[in-house]
């Protein structure tokens, strides 16, 4: 599905990632994981399209990304939500633009809208929302836009601790049910461990692949217990290296 070969990104003199390669299967779900600053959103934003690498090469199904990738759908950090249009008229924004007619666009909107909890807020503008709520348009839009490859920059950091429980197990079903690919980046570990396949551990910057780790916790998962409990453990040991390494500490 998404292939990242040798990708190495620059901005001015300094190297923000360094000689990265990465993939993402079919239907695969993957976190990663890493301290601030080590190249995360860059990553996506080059995955996504938004960006070009400086060396090496990124693909979708084989084919060389190159240009905005119209087939993934991205969730970043910050809410980037067209501020003349409603919470309806942002969820309707992909399906409009792929030539969808008017009903199925609505029908559309109204499913996810119900399913991120924004039922009630349908012709609300983003500045009468809350941060969350942005958060949750911003979720409902990328599902809307039926994507092969889902990019998501740390999507349910800005919700509460349920919320967030909820929105998680939410994911998981439609990635299932929609057999897309996801690469997800967090910085829990806890959420990590919970949602993925496979948890990519980055180095301090600049950003490399340190250490990759299969989940085998069979789905529907338990949050604790002894196997997710050991996988926190090993996670946490190897991000914890580079956390330190990244604020300097010993
Ligand atoms: N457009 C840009 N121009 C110059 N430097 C940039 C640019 N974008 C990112 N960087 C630098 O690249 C490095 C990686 O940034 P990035 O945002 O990818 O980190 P991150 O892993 O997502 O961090 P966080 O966990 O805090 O979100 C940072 O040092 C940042 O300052
Ligand atoms: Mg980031």
């Amino acid at each position: 599905m998404l292939g990242i070969k040798h990708l190495t990104k620059r901005f001015d003199s300094f190297t923000a990632l360094l000689d990265v390669s990465l993939e993402v299967k079919n239907g695969e779900f993957v976190c990663l994981l890493g301290p601030s600053g080590c190249g995360k959103t860059s990553l996506l934003r080059l995955a996504a399209g938004l960006d070009s690498p400086t060396e090496g090469e990124l693909f979708l199904d084989g084919k060389k990304i190159e240009g905005v990738n119209k087939e993934c759908g991205f969730v970043f950090q910050e809410y980037v939500l067209f501020p003349w249009r409603t919470v309806k008229g942002n969820i309707e924004f992909g399906p409009e633009i792929r030539g969808i007619q008017k009903e199925e666009c609505e029908r559309i909107s109204q499913h996810y809208i119900d399913l991120v909890g924004l039922k009630g807020f349908e012709n609300h503008y983003p500045h009468e929302l809350s941060g969350g709520m942005k958060q949750r348009v911003g979720i409902a839009r990328a599902y809307a836009n039926n994507p092969k490859l889902l990019l998501m920059d740390e999507p349910f950091g800005a919700l509460d601790a349920q919320t967030r429980n909820i929105m998680q197990g939410e994911l998981l079903r439609i990635w299932e049910k929609e057999h897309i690919s996801v690469l997800f980046v967090t910085h829990s570990v806890d959420e990590a461990v919970y949602l993925a396949d496979r948890v990519v551990v980055m180095s301090a910057r600049p950003g490399t692949v340190k250490e990759i780790f299969e989940i085998k916790i069979p789905r529907p998962r338990v949050r604790t217990g002894p196997a997710a409990n050991a996988m926190r453990d090993q996670i946490l040991k190897s991000l914890g290296t580079e956390i330190k390494k990244a604020s300097g500490l010993k």
